[in-house]
């Protein structure tokens, strides 16, 4: 890249006031010694001087500091600084070391950027890992018991490989969400707007997870009789897997015997909003800004037979989002949660 000086004369204008005042006075002393004292020559002598001198010192300045400075410039380029490279080249001193505190802190702020997301990634990967752990040894743990002599039971041998199949399941569902997280992340969610009906997919979704949800003994149901449809517009699949994850979710988290309760309102002109209300387990407030964070978990200890990896409500958030809506979370401890979302109405 070709480098522009801006020049500034000041330096030498300066040095220049101060040697032909001083050689003048010098000049002018001797003469009034030797009493010749003329100031015509002194006026003479001061001009030849200072045009000497601010010449001398013009070139002697470019020379030296401008090439100094040009070497500065030229190892900071190193770093690849568009910020510093693009502006002319100044050799005023303030400008330049303002200019290169400017470039560190922005540097600096890089690097601390950098740092915040090398984190994320080793947590993430420590996350990964640790969830595809559990699964892998269970299904390794059944195979080497088979292979070890338990293959010979008939009954032992339909039982571990039916476990192992589960093991596999499970592998199966964390790999899918985590190719299902990066691709939202990388902003390839690829939506596929359509107008449907929203009572007909939470009925679907309803349906789907009934058996789940007798198991539990709780209640899949809206909270009146939606006998109108209500259109809406939005990418039906990814709808159907928000409503799936966050009634899974009321399932898994409620309590037995409880309820889970769809709620589709008017919000504003052209927007609904669907809320999904159960009576479970509930949420302590301070969780509640990590929820939507991947592999985010209340309950982190596995202990708790809901297991799951905490990509659920990542997925969800991702979702909504992408299809510019929000999404809400309201719950009260040992009570109940409530999460809702909107979408956009069409007539
Ligand atoms: N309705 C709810 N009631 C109480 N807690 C909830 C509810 N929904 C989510 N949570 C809490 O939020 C955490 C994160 O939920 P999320 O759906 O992201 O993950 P998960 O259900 O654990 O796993 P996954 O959905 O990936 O199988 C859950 O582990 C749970 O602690
Ligand atoms: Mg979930």
């Amino acid at each position: 890249m070709e480098i522009n000086f801006k020049k500034t004369y000041t330096f030498a204008i300066i040095s220049t006031l101060y040697i032909t005042v001083f050689s003048t006075s010098i000049v002018a002393l001797l003469l009034w010694l030797y009493g010749t004292f003329v100031w015509q020559i002194c006026f003479l002598f001061a001009v030849c001087m200072s045009i000497f001198s601010f010449f001398v010192t013009q070139y002697r300045v470019e020379h030296f500091i401008y090439r100094r400075v040009k070497k500065i410039y030229d190892d900071v380029s190193l770093l690849d600084s568009a910020t510093l490279r693009s502006k002319a080249i100044t050799t005023d001193m303030a400008t330049l070391t303002r200019e290169v505190k400017k470039f560190a802190t922005d540097k600096k702020l890089e690097i601390e950027n950098l740092k915040v997301r090398e984190e994320y990634r080793r947590e993430f990967m420590g996350n990964v890992s640790h969830e595809l752990k559990t699964p892998l040894f269970t299904v390794q743990g059944y195979i080497s018991t088979l292979l070890g002599g338990a293959m010979k039971d008939k009954e032992l041998r339909k039982k571990y490989l039916e476990r192992a199949e589960k093991g596999v399941e499970r592998l199966i569902y964390i790999v899918e969400d985590l190719d299902l997280i990066s691709k939202l992340e990388m902003g390839d969610l690829n939506l596929d707007f359509t107008k449907f009906n929203i009572v007909e997919l939470i009925q679907n979704v309803f349906d789907l997870l009934e058996m789940q949800a007798d198991k539990k003994n709780i209640i899949l149901m809206f909270d009146r009789k939606y006998s109108k449809p209500i259109m809406v517009r939005a990418d039906q699949e990814k709808i159907q897997q928000v409503l799936t994850n966050l009634i899974m979710n009321s399932i898994k988290y409620g309590k037995e015997n409880g309820t889970t309760e769809v709620t589709i309102e008017d919000l504003v002109k052209g927007k609904i909003i669907v809320r999904i209300r159960d009576n479970g387990e509930g949420i302590e407030q301070n969780h509640i800004p990590r929820l939507f964070e991947r592999f985010f978990r209340v309950d982190k200890s596995g202990a708790r037979s809901e297991g799951g990896s905490g990509l659920g409500l990542s997925i969800v958030k991702h979702i909504i989002e992408g299809h510019n809506e929000k999404i809400y979370v309201e719950s009260e401890f040992g009570k109940g949660s409530e999460f809702s979302f909107t979408l956009e109405k069409q007539e």
